[in-house]
This record gives structure tokens, C-alpha cells and sequence, in this order.
């Protein structure tokens, strides 16, 4: 980066990074009960409530990657249990008078800025067009319902940000959040997705064309106005939902023919009345990074680095559980360790393979790990580097020089080619696990906490969104998987970014470390108290 020109995204992420002497530029106080508004409806568009699966649907974790021998036929339902598993409320939480939702994605800081929407053609009970999901209701609410056709049932599902959610707490580094919890829910939908034994594969669109058909580019429904940075939606990405006779989605123009023969139903509501600043960079951040290739413009699906096959998950859960139970960690219990088979099996998991959930990513992988490690069996304290893609060479010479006594993990399985970068003390690895992330007990109370470093030269335009997705995606696999170990994880968006790199040995701007994470024990808040996701379609008892 320091010998390629400073374009708009390259000067995003300079401006954006966080210092140990100042924070990336924010709001500095909040009124929380100024917040934008977490969920969006459409009122005045026809609502279909979608059936809550109430156990209908599952599988075991363990078998999530084999493809079932039979798929679940794509309908209401199971479109029903392919959001609930992925966007849905999990549960409600509430303390004093306080009360929230935590959904089975994770969001930075809780503001959820991604939307979903159900493009859809012949599937039974489903009306043909293109549907707003609604979370809070878990409802569907139809913007656009095409003409009924006798096509063969297809099915997409595509996500925009309302990045004033996450701006209006994080500032000028929301782009960047909205970006990582996109991947997040681009993880989700493909684990729940293979729960019903279908796959989910990216369709690259120009984001114009992506905005059209999600219909936020309608002067009438959003205006441009002073407060456009409040209310619009950024168009994020489309992902088609393939299996069990799923059949290609039409041609997007043939789509947007469609569309625009019907009448639009419904109006968005109003996100945040009375904002009291606004960041233009984000909005410049936007536009900079919309993917203007097509999917024939684009090379072929990204090439895998060829590792053996993960082996099935040794644990019995069911997908269905881990994903509902699924948390971020608050507090970790310091005086817990991890088996080494667990972070062996994390590490595993974390390799880029194809199939799922790494096949709904959109470029080639581009992302190592650097570790923390605290707190894992017959493992030294110290830093390591999990070496992802075929070019870690580089990044090995990168280190080379601060850590020329660099050694392999022999305990490790080959494949994962772990490396010993340094032996510290506990109490060392600490200190910089906890100063770099923020000064956040959370990265060094854990069994281990990670940086996701990127080669950084072609993460440019589109390129750098994608690059943040992938990241968010690996936070994903991290979250479910140290469920399935009964651990827990946490993502981390707050860590010095420079400091990080420092404590690397890696000068300048090439390598970029781009989303922390943290995998321990938890110790859960009992002063919370839980309450079920959708309370209000509870039978009465009889
Ligand atoms: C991109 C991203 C960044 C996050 N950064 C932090 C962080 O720096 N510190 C933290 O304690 N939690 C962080 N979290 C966790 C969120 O606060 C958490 O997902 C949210 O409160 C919802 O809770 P849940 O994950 O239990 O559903 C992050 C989550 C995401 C997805």
C-alpha cells in the first residue's frame, strides 16, 4: 500500500484506524434513546408471517458439510427456517428495565445494519417477486409481488446495510463494521442453509443493478433529501440459495422487467428522525467500494489452496442448537484452558476449503491468522501464525526478521503448517493481547485471541469490501464452531491497527490486519434475563 497511489478506500482505512493516542473520529457521547431504529417495516405492504420451525428442520453439526440424502424442499417452511436459523431473533434480553434482541447473526455493538431480501420465483406458498424481511415479526412483507409464473421454484436472498445504524455509535469506522457483520450473515445463511441441505453461492451484479432490483434506488420510497445518509440502503451482495431443484434465478433484467410492471407496495419506515451529525467519508467509503462487474466479467469461482478434507465434527449437537444458542462471550473465565484437539479442530475449520460455508465467499481467500495464544493444553504462551492461502510465503518474510527463531508446531496435523513465532509468558501475552484489542479483558482472559491479517496491495474498490466479508465470514465459522467445542467466541472490530501491525515486526502498509477475535470459557452475567424470540406468536396455553 505505502508504493500504490492513495485512492478513497486506502485513505478509508488509514483515516479509520485507531491509535493508541486518539480513536478513529466518533460521536464521543450517545443518547441511547436516540438510537436509529434496529428494525425496518414497510407498512402498507401485504405481510406473509413466516412459520418459526420449532424443531421441523435439522441436522447434526457434525454433518453440515455432507450434502443430506434428501434436502428439504424449498417452500414457506423451510424459507421460514432458512431466515430464522440465520437473521432471526434468538433471544430477548433484558436487565432492570432494559431490553434487547440478540439475533443468531452477531452485530458489532448490537445495531444489526444488515437487511434481507427474498427474490423469489415459483416456490410453493411464496408469492412470486421480491419480499422485505422483516426480523422483528419474522414476516415477510412483500414490495413487489410479480405476477404469479409456472416457473420452476427458485430462490435468492440478498442483504443492503443502513450504515447510520452502525455510524451513528462507531462514526467514521462503521463502513468498515458494516462490512464484517455483512460476512457474518453471509456465514450464517450458509450454515443454515446446508442445515436444510441447499448451498449458497454469490452472484456477482453491479451494485446499481443490485439496488434496482431491491428496489432502494425508488426516488419515491427514498428520496434524496438532507437526511439520505440516515435512511438509504446500500446494496451488499446476492446470494442464490441452490439444491433440492432449485433452479437458476432469471437474468436480472428480466427480473427488473418484471418489477417494473407491478405497483411497489409499502413505504419504509423512518430510521432516525433527528441525527445529530453525519460522516461523509462513509458514504464516500460506499460508492468507492460498489462492485461494478458482472458475474461473466468475473473470473470463475475463487481457487482453493487443496487441504485434506476436514474430518466431521467429533461433537453430537445439532446445528439447529448451536446456531440458536450462539452468543458472543462478555467474560471469559481466566483459569479455564482449552484442549489442544479443540483449537487443532478450530484452527482445521478455519482453512479455506470449498464447500461450506467458504464457497458463499466472493473472492479467492486472502486472509492469515495471527494468534494470541493464552490458555491451550500443551501449548506455550506466545504468538503463532496460521498461514491460510498460498501466498503466506510472503507474509512469512514479512515476520522473518522479528521472529527469525521461528519454529513449526510438530504437535499440530501438517496441513495446518502452525508456526511458533515467539514463546512469551502468559502474563506478556496478555499485556499485548489486551492493549491491542483495545484494552478489552476479553482478549487475553480467553484461551486465545486472533488478528485476520490481509495482503493489502489488491484490496482496493469492491476488493476491499469483499476482503472485510471474508473476514466477517471466518468470524462466523469461529462463533459456531467454539459453540460446538462449548467454548465461546467474541468478535472484536476495536483494536489498534497500527499497533498490531508493530508488535508483528511488519512496517508499512502492506499487511493490514483487518478483524480481531477471541475463543475461551465464559462466565455468563446471571443479572440477564432471557426471554423467547418471538413472544407474541406463543400459543396461549389451553
Ligand atoms: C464485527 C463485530 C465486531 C465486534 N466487536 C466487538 C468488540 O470490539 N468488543 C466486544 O465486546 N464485542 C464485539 N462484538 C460482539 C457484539 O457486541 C455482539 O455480536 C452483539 O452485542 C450481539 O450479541 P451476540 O453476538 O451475543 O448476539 C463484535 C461483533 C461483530 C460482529
Amino acid at each position: 500500500m505505502s508504493d500504490s497511489p492513495q485512492t478513497p478506500l486506502r485513505a478509508y482505512h488509514a483515516r479509520t484506524k485507531h491509535h493508541f493516542a486518539a480513536y478513529a473520529e466518533g460521536p464521543g457521547q450517545l443518547d441511547w434513546d436516540a438510537q436509529p431504529a434496529p428494525f425496518r417495516h414497510y407498512p402498507g405492504a401485504p405481510v406473509l408471517e413466516l412459520p418459526l420451525a420449532a424443531g421441523r428442520f435439522d441436522r447434526p453439526y457434525a454433518d453440515l458439510a455432507t450434502p443430506p440424502a434428501s434436502p428439504v424442499k424449498p417452500d414457506l417452511n423451510s424459507l421460514g427456517t432458512l431466515l430464522e436459523l440465520s437473521l432471526a431473533i434468538a433471544a430477548w434480553k433484558s436487565w432492570g428495565p432494559s431490553r434487547w434482541a440478540l439475533r443468531c447473526n452477531p452485530s458489532s455493538g448490537n445495531l444489526h445494519p444488515v437487511e434481507a431480501w427474498v427474490l423469489a420465483g415459483g416456490l410453493p406458498d411464496v408469492p412470486d417477486g421480491l419480499h422485505h424481511y422483516e426480523a422483528e415479526q419474522h414476516a415477510l412483507e412483500g414490495r413487489a409481488l410479480t405476477l404469479p409464473s409456472s416457473e420452476a421454484p427458485w430462490l435468492a436472498v440478498a442483504l443492503s446495510s443502513v450504515m447510520w445504524r452502525e455510524a451513528w455509535k462507531y462514526g467514521e469506522r462503521a463502513f468498515r463494521y458494516c462490512q464484517l457483520d455483512v460476512g457474518h450473515a453471509v456465514g450464517a445463511l450458509a450454515y443454515a442453509a446446508a442445515v436444510l441441505g441447499w448451498t449458497v453461492r454469490p452472484l456477482a451484479m453491479p451494485s446499481a443493478t443490485l439496488g434496482a432490483l431491491l428496489g432502494l434506488d425508488r426516488a419515491e420510497d427514498f428520496p434524496p433529501s438532507r437526511y439520505a445518509f440516515t435512511e438509504n440502503e446500500e446494496a451488499e451482495i446476492l446470494l442464490l440459495i441452490e439444491g433440492s431443484g432449485l433452479q437458476p434465478m432469471p437474468e436480472p433484467e428480466v427480473l427488473l422487467d418484471r418489477l417494473a410492471q407491478v405497483a411497489w407496495q409499502g413505504k419504509p419506515t423512518c430510521i432516525d428522525p433527528s441525527p445529530g451529525y453525519r460522516w461523509p467519508i462513509i458514504d464516500q467509503a460506499a460508492t468507492a467500494s460498489r462492485q461494478t462487474a458482472t458475474a461473466e466479467t468475473l473470473a470463475s469461482a475463487p481457487l482453493f489452496p487443496d487441504y485434506p478434507p476436514l474430518p466431521a465434527h467429533p461433537g453430537t449437537a445439532s446445528a439447529a442448537q448451536l446456531i440458536r444458542q450462539r452468543r458472543s462471550a462478555q467474560r471469559f473465565n481466566p483459569k479455564c484452558s482449552l484442549p489442544q484437539a479443540d483449537f487443532w479442530r478450530m484452527l482445521d475449520a478455519v482453512l479455506p476449503r470449498p464447500g461450506l460455508p467458504f464457497s458463499a465467499q466472493e473472492a479467492a481467500p486472502r486472509l492469515h491468522l495471527l494468534l494470541f495464544v493464552l490458555r491451550v493444553d500443551g501449548l506455550s504462551p506466545g504468538l503463532y501464525l496460521l498461514p491460510r492461502t498460498p501466498d503466506a510465503g510472503e507474509v512469512l518474510a514479512a515476520l522473518a526478521p522479528t521472529f527469525p527463531d521461528r519454529q513449526a508446531v510438530t504437535d499440530a496435523p501438517s496441513h495446518l503448517g502452525l508456526l511458533c513465532l515467539a514463546e512469551l509468558g502468559l502474563q506478556e501475552v496478555q499485556r499485548l493481547a489486551r492493549a491491542l484489542s483495545c484494552h478489552q479483558d476479553i482478549a487475553a482472559t480467553s484461551a486465545f485471541s486472533l488478528g485476520m491479517l490481509a495482503e493489502f496491495d489488491n484490496a482496493d474498490g469492491y476488493g476491499y469490501s469483499s476482503l472485510l466479508r471474508e473476514a466477517g465470514l471466518l468470524g462466523q465459522v469461529l462463533y459456531l464452531e467454539a459453540e460446538a467445542a462449548g467454548v465461546r467466541g467474541t468478535g472484536i472490530g476495536c483494536f489498534f491497527d497500527d499497533p498490531v501491525h508493530q508488535a508483528f515486526g511488519l512496517a508499512g502498509e502492506r499487511w493490514q490486519s483487518v478483524y480481531h477475535f477471541t475463543v475461551g470459557t465464559p462466565v455468563d452475567d446471571a443479572r440477564l434475563e432471557t426471554g423467547p424470540p418471538y413472544p407474541q406468536r406463543q400459543k396461549a396455553p389451553s
